[in-house]
């Protein structure tokens, strides 16, 4: 026996009221599709089909990393029509899984559960009961609780609008029965579309065995239809992840306020996160690390016990143990912080590497620099590496002290143990253990009068 998922993403999303295809907004920054198709793939063994068609070509391109079977539905002519097109690849013997491309929370247990009653049954329902069945297809049962077919609400009676029992959309079926029902699918009805949920009483007509599981939640089948549902399943989804890391001993102040967007891919102990911190990309954390309010992390790697305070943005970095960072730092991509580095407020350091036990306190921009250890750079302190057409190096070796306000004119080299006098504008390398400092001579005019006010 083997699985092959159809993923349905075909449909146009017009309430979405937006140019990018549906299955491409994001949720935790991620497409919809994506979310579907990485479910999918938990499964071993399985083809993955996705049928698409409104904006394909937008839907291919972004998603061209992804290794799939993509199958074109030019016209949407319903659901039925839409697994039509991928029934030329289905074997006989193919357990075949149907998933919505816009229901992005669906979970891997529910997808065991429809899989495993699949063994039995021809055909196998997800649904699930809602207060406010409106706008879903109805599961009919007889008396004894058989399933007899599906009524979509256009199509529904009054009677059968009141059912609160409905359909997800989500399916597993035989494949052999599946082409055999597709093949006598109409689109007899209001909406002239080929239903995939008129195989039901098809199959009852034949007397298939079909089974029906109830979804855990309704946020586990939802579908993304427009922004407001898109925003609810976002905070579902962060809720969820908030949940996941709690269990493994983060401390979240305010899991409402927290957002993964990415892949947390390590997270040590006793690491607590403060309100409206977002992480982006692959993030790992040691332990015992402190994260501020309103912080930004994205691709980065943090190691035991650093600290960073409120209102940082950090991108594609490496902090080494004990560092601290911010307030109001930025750490921009391809910068490695050794252990115990301080980098205080208002500091950009960009494609830079800083030794341990350095400072860089305040109102100060490294970029493409090397800083040794055990270097203190006095607040406005600036690296000036790019002369209008190239990038340069500053390297500034152990031991340095970097008065404030000075600028270090790229290329250049502050050697070993040099101080440099504040205020100053390095332009040639500077001796080891020597002072270097280019600054006007101070001087005073004695007896020299403010000018006064004009009286007009
Ligand atoms: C469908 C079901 C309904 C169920 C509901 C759950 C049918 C006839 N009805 O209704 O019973 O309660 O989902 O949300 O199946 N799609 C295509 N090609 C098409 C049409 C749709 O790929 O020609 C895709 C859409 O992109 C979407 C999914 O199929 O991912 C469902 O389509 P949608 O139009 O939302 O179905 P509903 O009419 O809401
Ligand atoms: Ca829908």
């Amino acid at each position: 026996m083997s699985i092959k998922t159809i993923i349905l993403a075909a449909g146009q999303g017009a309430r979405m009221k937006s140019d990018l295809p549906k299955v491409l907004h994001k949720i935790g920054g991620k497409p919809l599709l994506l979310h579907v198709v990485e479910l999918a793939r938990m499964i071993e063994g399985n083809g993955i089909a996705v049928v698409y068609g409104h904006g394909g070509d937008k839907v291919r391109s972004e998603l061209k990393a992804i290794d799939v079977d993509w199958v074109e539905q030019a016209q949407q002519l319903g659901t039925g029509h839409a697994v039509m097109q991928v029934a030329p690849k289905l074997s006989d013997s193919d357990i075949v899984l149907i998933l919505y491309g816009d229901v992005p929370l669906l979970e891997k247990s529910t997808l065991d559960q429809l899989l495993s009653h699949a063994q039995s049954a021809k055909l196998v329902l997800l649904t699930v009961t809602l207060d406010n069945p409106y706008g879903y297809g109805r599961i009919i049962r007889d008396s004894n609780g058989k399933v007899l077919k599906i009524v979509e609400e256009k199509d529904a009676n009054d009677h059968q609008k009141m059912i609160s029992e409905v359909n997800t959309g989500i399916m597993v079926a035989h494949g052999k029965s599946l082409k055999s029902w597709l093949l006598k699918l109409k689109n007899d009805n209001v909406q002239k579309e080929y239903y995939l949920t008129d195989i039901i009483k098809i199959a009852v007509s034949e007397g298939a065995e079909i089974s029906t599981i109830e979804a855990k939640s309704f946020d586990e089948v939802q579908g993304v239809n427009d922004k407001q549902q898109l925003a609810h399943l976002e905070r579902v989804y962060q809720f969820k992840n908030a949940i996941d890391l709690m269990e493994r001993g983060v401390t979240i102040r305010d899991p409402s306020r927290f957002d993964i967007r990415g892949e947390m891919v390590a997270i040590g102990q006793d690491v607590e996160i403060d309100i409206n911190v977002v992480f982006e990309g692959n993030i790992s954390i040691g332990d015992r690390v402190k994260i501020g309010p309103n912080c930004t992390v994205k691709d980065t790697v943090i190691a035991d016990g650093v600290e960073i305070l409120a209102n940082s943005v950090i991108d594609n970095a490496v902090i080494g143990a004990d560092s601290r960072i911010g307030p109001f730092a930025r750490l921009r991509p391809d910068t490695k912080l050794a252990n115990n580095v301080h980098v205080g407020n208002f500091v950009e350091i960009k494609k830079s590497d800083v030794a341990e036990l350095s400072k860089i306190n305040h109102l100060s921009y490294i970029g493409d620099s090397t800083v040794g250890s055990g270097v203190n750079i006095g607040a406005g302190t600036i690296t000036c590496n790019y002369d209008g057409s190239n990038k340069w190096k500053t390297i500034i070796e152990d031991g340095a002290f970097i008065g404030s306000d000075t600028q270090l004119v790229a290329p250049v080299k502050i050697s070993k143990n040099s101080t440099v006098g504040a205020g100053s504008t390095i332009t040639k390398d500077t001796p080891e253990d020597a002072l270097t400092l280019s600054r006007s001579k101070q001087y005073s005019v004695p007896g020299w009068q403010r000018p006064k006010k004009k009286d007009h």
